[in-house]
């Protein structure tokens, strides 16, 4: 009975994992530069409308990816104290990956959310790129994706500590 809800809890530990990781990568390597190709007003309606659709669900799967990996470290896994956290090889992997995690999910929160959500609002970029000078526009685009790329980190470091605990 133990071993089939762990292998439940496990299953449902990746499946959230590819809908946070995957998610946020297909965005950031997949739609957003595909929406470049589309007149600039088209570009921040469609990016408006897909951040704030899509990033409850993230921020939701990335808090179901803590939630059941704390579970199988903790309730279906070998850390029952604090001292088989800091003593133990597992419980330091795995204590790296619940911080990263944290870490990860609240830079996607407070930084990439709202800086994109800031530069999507800023008229005066838009209307600027209207008028044939995009310069200002790419170079907060540039930023932006210089600032998601820290949670791409996040995810690797991650995915290591992974392949630690398997
Ligand atoms: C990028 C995010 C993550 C991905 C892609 C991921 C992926 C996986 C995969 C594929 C497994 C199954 C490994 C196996 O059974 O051999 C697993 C197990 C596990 N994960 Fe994660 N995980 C992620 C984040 C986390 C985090 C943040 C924690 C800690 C809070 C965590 C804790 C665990 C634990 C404890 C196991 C069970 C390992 C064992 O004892 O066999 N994971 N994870």
């Amino acid at each position: 009975m133990a071993w089939h809800i762990h292998q439940l809890v496990t299953g449902i530990h990746i499946f959230l994992a590819i809908i946070w990781v995957g998610g946020i990568l297909f965005v950031g390597w997949g739609v957003y530069p595909a929406v470049k190709s589309l007149q600039f007003a088209d570009q921040r309606q469609f990016l408006t409308s897909m951040m704030r659709k899509t990033h409850w669900l993230f921020t939701l799967a990335g808090a179901g990816v803590i939630t059941t990996g704390v579970l199988l470290g903790t309730w279906l896994g070998p850390i029952h104290h604090w001292n088989d956290i800091l003593n133990t090889y597992y419980g330091n992997i795995w204590v790296t990956a619940f911080f990263i995690a944290i870490m990860t999910l609240l830079w996607g929160i407070f930084t990439g959310y709202r800086q994109t959500m800031k530069m999507l609002s800023d008229k005066l970029l838009w209307e600027q790129a209207e008028q044939g000078n995009p310069k200002p526009l790419k170079n907060k685009m540039i930023s932006i994706t210089a600032l998601e790329f820290i949670e791409v980190i996040g995810f690797m470091v991650m995915i290591v500590c992974m392949i630690l605990l398997g």
